[in-house]
């Protein structure tokens, strides 16, 4: 039994990257605790085991609960329709029963875990249901919840089927947090909305409790980066990609995304070919590398977006490119957090292009490895980040001319400028790291 436990579909100990477990898992290892969560792989039964000091405790999926819970309603209904539909979510009926027997089974783990009157920390939108479930079962248990990704506004939100039964899983909750001021009111609004109940500021009274909905920006582990910025191999291999990349005089463009199509991976590789159409830019000076890492590739949307940007890859290379010198290097892997770091340290110019993101930790990464105050970073209005990153190069990513102008800008941009805003923008992500994110969320909670 545990007096602190994270609830959310992925475990630390699998090799899929993303925003979630990058951020939760220095928080998990210092409090010690359990981890309630998915292994990865389907069919597969794992009994609990300790990993770096945390309690882990898999919840089994079949092979056809990865299909309709975790592919079907979490990443083709409520992910699409939370990023602004940028995609079309699709609704079945069949995805909503699997998906709230699931959140039923991570409920019942997390109830079994959990010490008496212990802090439970549910995750994300596959567990949507969950506090609520939980609170049931566990009337004793302070119960917060973390969405990572947008919440949308009221009227996308009315869209979704069974949507009253969403709001009351996260009305479970003691304390809800959102990556901004403006979901945290759009979740209040839909309590009066859909429930008829009258917020007050961030609180509601919800059968006889009150319930607090508020922002709390996720951040990174920024000394880790830090630290890696330092480490004679990460600089070696920092080296060693510029010259591999055609030298000193190349200036180096960046993109490191799990390919999705919120990411803006399109746009921002339309807008570099649009670069180098028009002369802006060319082969000689320029090169992007774009890492794209696999990522639900079961998802119809997302073997599209592969397809569009391999397409748009090889139309690039191939009509601006030359015999050892392409423009354009597409890496469909995963890269370690120092390969990462080497390839932060490496570029002139990073792009964080998405159409919409609750946070985005790449855009925090690059700025904690640039250690150097060297750099520049073109970033999206539509993350939450660019509230924090306001001396970033803002880009509307659904203007290509807007990206181009970002673009332009970093590069014509003076040396000292860019250092300065540079050093603004490591202040603001050293002093606002994770463990302050999660001490204010768990301060408010307990
Ligand atoms: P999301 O949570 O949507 O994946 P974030 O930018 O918030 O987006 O977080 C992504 C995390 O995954 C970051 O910590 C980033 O370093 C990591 N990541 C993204 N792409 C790769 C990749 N190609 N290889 C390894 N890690 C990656
Ligand atoms: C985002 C989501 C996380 C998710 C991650 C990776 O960060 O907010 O909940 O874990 O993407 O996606 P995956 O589907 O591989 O877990």
């Amino acid at each position: 039994m545990k007096s602190f436990v994270v609830v959310a579909n992925r475990l630390p100990v699998d090799a899929s990257p993303g925003g979630l477990v990058t951020a939760l898992e220095p928080v998990a290892r210092n409090a010690g605790g359990a981890w309630v969560g998915w292994g990865g792989t389907p069919d597969e039964a794992a009994e609990p085991f300790d990993h770096d000091g945390v309690h882990i405790r898999p919840v089994e999926l079949s092979a056809q609960d990865v299909d309709r819970y975790y592919e079907g309603q979490s990443n083709s209904t409520i992910w699409p329709l939370f990023h602004d539909g940028v995609e079309p979510a699709v609704h079945h009926r069949e995805w909503r029963v699997a998906y709230e027997a699931v959140n039923r089974r991570f409920a019942e783990a997390a109830a079994d875990v959990a010490a008496e009157g212990a802090t439970v920390w549910v995750h994300d939108y596959q567990l949507l249901l969950v506090p609520g479930l939980l609170r049931a079962a566990r009337p004793d248990l302070r119960i917060g919840f973390f969405l990572h990704i947008p919440f949308p506004p009221v009227e996308l939100f009315m869209q979704l089927p069974r949507r009253t039964e969403f709001v009351r899983g996260l009305l479970g909750a003691d304390l809800v947090g959102f990556q901004q001021p403006l979901a945290a009111q759009n979740f209040l609004r839909l309590t009066a909305q859909l429930l008829g109940l009258h917020p007050e500021g961030e609180h509601v009274e919800y059968e006889g409790r009150t319930v607090t909905a508020r922002a709390f920006p996720i951040s990174i582990d920024a000394a880790e980066i830090d630290a890696l910025a330092t480490d004679p191999e990460v600089l070696a291999e920092a080296e060693r990609l510029r010259k591999d990349l055609g030298g000193d005089r190349r200036l180096l463009l960046l993109g490191v995304d799990r390919l999705d199509y919120t990411k803006g991976i399109d746009q921002r590789i339309e807008a570099y070919g649009e670069l180098l159409a028009d002369g802006t830019i060319s082969n000689d000076e320029a090169v992007l590398v774009q890492v794209a890492t696999p990522s639900r590739m079961r998802v119809a949307q997302y073997q599209q977006l592969r397809e569009r940007v391999e397409r748009e890859v090889g139309r690039i290379n191939g009509e601006y490119g030359d015999v050892g010198r392409v423009p354009l290097h597409y890496l469909f892997q995963s890269r370690t957090r120092a390969e990462l770091v080497a390839l932060y340290l490496a570029a002139d110019i990073m792009l964080v292009t998405p159409l919409r993101d609750g946070m985005n930790l790449v855009a925090k990464e690059y700025v904690a490895a640039r250690r150097d105050h060297g750099g520049a970073l073109v970033l999206s209005e539509f993350t939450g980040a660019a509230a924090e990153l306001t001396d970033a190069f803002l880009v509307n990513p659904y203007d290509v001319d807007d990206v181009k102008r970002g673009i332009s800008a970093a590069i014509a941009a003076a040396p000292d400028d860019l250092a300065a805003r540079m050093r603004r923008m490591r202040e603001r992500v050293l002093e606002h790291d994770v463990a302050r994110w999660a001490r204010e969320f768990l301060d408010a909670l307990t």
